[in-house]
Parts: structure tokens; C-alpha cells; sequence
């Protein structure tokens, strides 16, 4: 099943929770993260908070770059992690692919540098509606957040 709707800025996005529909190697990778019962994001120096995320380097698998960036941006340390779905964003120019991880995080690391992000955010409960909470990433509006929520309540995992 495809689930279709629009991001914060009104580009179609389509998601899907079946294996790699868009692209066998996508670019990008997006992960929810559970730390000591509480959700673990990043709070990104431009965009403000949002869950894990980032492109796939070279030479690296897109769950390797999953791991890689919730480490960078959070601190980290991945324990588990499971594909849960992919997204596309089409852009005028562009058309991104993102993987959907859900990772449990053992523990956290004390870090120098969060690469472009102000490091671990740690929150008990997400807002059902974050579209006008201005702590929040743009990445977080729209319903890629909301579906997967749902969907990893559907699996039990959540
Ligand atoms: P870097 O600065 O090199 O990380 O890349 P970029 O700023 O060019 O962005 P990137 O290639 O990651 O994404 C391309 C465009 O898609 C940018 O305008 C992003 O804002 C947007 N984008 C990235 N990730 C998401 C996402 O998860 N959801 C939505 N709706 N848009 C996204």
C-alpha cells in the first residue's frame, strides 16, 4: 500500500511501508529512535529537532549510514535496528529516497561535535500535532512521522 500526501512545503511525497519500493539503494536514511524510554532525536542547528538522518556515503550500506548518523547527530550507540519503510520527495529538481529505521539505542556517547546538529534530544512524549510547534523540524510535519508512528504501533514495536 502507498500512502500519498505533501510535505511542510507542499511537495508530493509518497511513503510506503513494503520492502525498498522506490529504490533498492537510496540515498538517504531517516531513524526513529528509542533511548531509555524516551524517543531520541537531534536538535539540528537549522532545522530544530527531528529523528536521526542523513545520506548514505560511499562505500557504506544504507543501515550503516543509519547507524553512522544516529552516532554523529545524537551520540548514539545503536543497538537494534530494523528497515520499517522508504519515503520519496519530489522536488522540482530533484527526487529523494529515504529508508525508515526504527533503532533501539543502548547507550549515549559523549561527543565534541554533533556534526551540523547541537547534539541528543531526549523527549517522553512527541505532540500529536508538532505542525506549529516551532521546536520541531519541518521533516517532523508532515506524514511521514504520523504513519510510521502508527505503523510501528501496528507491529507491536512501539
Ligand atoms: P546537504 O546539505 O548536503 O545535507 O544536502 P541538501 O541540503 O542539499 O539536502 P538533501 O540532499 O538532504 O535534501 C534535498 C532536499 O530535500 C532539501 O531541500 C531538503 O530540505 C529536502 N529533504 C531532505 N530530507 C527530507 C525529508 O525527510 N522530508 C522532506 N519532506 N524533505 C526532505
Amino acid at each position: 500500500m502507498m500512502i500519498v500526501f505533501q510535505d511542510y512545503y507542499g511537495y508530493d511525497v509518497r511513503l510506503s511501508f513494503s520492502d525498498h519500493p522506490f529504490s533498492r539503494h537510496p540515498k538517504h536514511v531517516f531513524v526513529i529512535c528509542r533511548y531509555d524510554n524516551h524517543w531520541l532525536l537531534t536538535n539540528h542547528e537549522i532545522r530544530g529537532w527531528e529523528f536521526p538522518g542523513g545520506k548514505v556515503e560511499e562505500g557504506e550500506t544504507a543501515e550503516q549510514a543509519a547507524i553512522r548518523e544516529v552516532r554523529e547527530e545524537a551520540g548514539g550507540i545503536v543497538q537494534t535496528i530494523t528497515y520499517i519503510g522508504q519515503y520519496e520527495v519530489k522536488r522540482p529538481n530533484e527526487t529523494i529516497v529515504k529508508n525508515i529505521y526504527f533503532a533501539y539505542v543502548a547507550f549515549l556517547e559523549q561527543r565534541e561535535s554533533y556534526f551540523e546538529t547541537n547534539g541528543p534530544v531526549q523527549i517522553e512524549h512527541i505532540p500529536d500535532d508538532v505542525t506549529t510547534d516551532g521546536r520541531f523540524s519541518f521533516i517532523m510535519k508532515d506524514g511521514v512521522w504520523a504513519y510510521t508512528k502508527q505503523e510501528l504501533q501496528r507491529r507491536g514495536m512501539i
